[in-house]
């Protein structure tokens, strides 16, 4: 039995900073962070867009009334999460009028919790095939002004939705995957931004890719002359770039090429999207499948999950018969072009809000009327949402 995506899509906030006008506030070459970092444009949220706005907004675009009684499994995958004790899927689940019998959680493991979410909503199909599992990868990516990864921020939730005789991509049952306890890259309880060392996790983003790639040739999970694609986490396109160039020498050079080319369409949607964490690797998914329209069914595409702390995972999955009628590269286009571009100013005093935490009552105001989720208020240390 074939267990895999049966349908996904994203959401991203309304608003984004180009990067060249971020290039000249802080008085660097645009060409760093255009050509250095790979990034062009970077989505901004609103105090209305929490983890679980973003998430729910995501889910919205590919639940049918029959998917929503039929997922027995919801996972919020998020390093964005509202309360230390409560399931940000709580949330989501009312607002997505989902059944009441389910599982719903939180999973926490930096950017590799939505694949953690992904493999267990295949573990839990398997067991119970006629149910299916959401998984909801969301994210706020936050460095704070003026640090170096500043120029890495981004907002955005993808939504998989898992079920048996997948409808996109069948994920092969065989992975390789490895754990290790590194400070590359944190955020403790009481900080709202993260702390990198940058380079330092680069480093080991790529050592844990060679190390995954060695192990899946010695236990031939697969041949590279099979594999159509290579998707990468994405913190900021140069980062996966790096990744596909360490191969060079190490594969064919027309299996290299081949990569290298549809990598190139994989990083279309994150290039102005900006680090989504969790939903990172799976907005490069949705970017490869809108961009590059010569993938065939049983193209199998590799992709490379890393999560900072640190946990990476090498896995593969096989495109479906008809995978293209699940796709909606015109309305991914029209979110991205109906944006509101800020100015710096706008774009600092957005990053400066903050909600009131001494319990009094903040009203919000919806700051994306397309799209159906937001932070209403927060009231007595509670978020309520529509
Ligand atoms: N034209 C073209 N390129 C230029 C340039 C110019 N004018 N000026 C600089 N560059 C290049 C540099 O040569 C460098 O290229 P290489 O990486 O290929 O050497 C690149 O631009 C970056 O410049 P710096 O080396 O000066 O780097 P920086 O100090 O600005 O920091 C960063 C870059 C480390 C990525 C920083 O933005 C950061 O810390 N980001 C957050 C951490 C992060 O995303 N880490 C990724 C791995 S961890 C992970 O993947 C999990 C996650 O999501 C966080």
């Amino acid at each position: 039995m074939n267990i895999g995506i049966d349908k996904m899509d994203f959401y991203t906030p309304a608003q984004y900073l180009d990067l060249v006008d971020l290039a000249q506030a802080r008085k660097t070459d645009p060409n760093k962070y255009l050509i250095g970092i790979g990034q062009r444009q970077m989505a901004i949220p609103s105090l209305d867009q929490d983890a679980v706005v973003l998430a729910a907004n995501a889910a919205e675009k590919i639940l049918s009334a029959a998917d929503r009684q039929q997922i027995g499994l919801l996972i919020v995958a998020t390093e964005s999460g509202v309360d230390q004790s409560k399931a940000a899927a709580l949330f989501v689940q009312q607002l997505l009028q989902l059944s009441p019998y389910l599982r719903a959680i939180e999973l926490k493991e930096a950017c590799y919790g939505g694949t953690a979410g992904l493999q267990l909503a295949r573990d839990f199909v398997a067991q119970h095939p006629q149910q299916k599992a959401l998984v909801l990868a969301s994210d706020i990516a936050r460095y704070g002004l003026q640090t170096s990864g500043e120029v890495t921020q981004g907002a955005g939730a993808v939504a998989l939705l898992v079920s048996a005789n997948p409808r996109i991509l069948a994920i092969a049952p065989d992975s390789v995957y490895q754990s290790q306890n590194v400070n590359d890259f944190w955020r403790p309880n009481y900080s709202q931004e993260a702390m990198a060392r940058g380079k330092f996790s680069e480093e080991v983003y790529l050592k844990m890719f060679q190390n995954l790639w060695t192990q899946a040739q010695a236990q031939k999970l697969w041949q590279p002359a099979d594999l159509q694609a290579l998707l990468c986490h994405l913190p900021f396109s140069k980062m996966g770039l790096k990744a596909v160039r360490s191969l060079q020498g190490q594969l064919a050079s027309v299996d290299y090429e081949r990569l290298m080319r549809r990598f190139q369409a994989s990083v279309q949607y994150g290039q102005v999207i900006g680090n989504i964490y969790t939903g990172s690797l799976y907005l490069s998914l949705i970017s490869l499948l809108d961009h590059d329209t010569s993938l065939q069914a049983g193209d199998q595409l590799a992709c490379y999950s890393y999560g900072s702390g640190a946990v990476a995972e090498l896995f593969t999955g096989t495109l479906v018969a008809g995978f293209q009628e699940q796709l909606h590269p015109h309305s991914h286009q029209k979110m991205l072009a109906q944006r509101q571009r800020l100015t710096i100013a706008e774009y600092e005093a957005e990053f400066q809000q903050q909600l009131v935490t001494d319990g009094s009552t903040q009203e919000l105001t919806q700051s994306d009327p397309t799209a159906p989720h937001y932070l209403t208020k927060v009231e007595a240390h509670q978020r309520f949402y529509v």
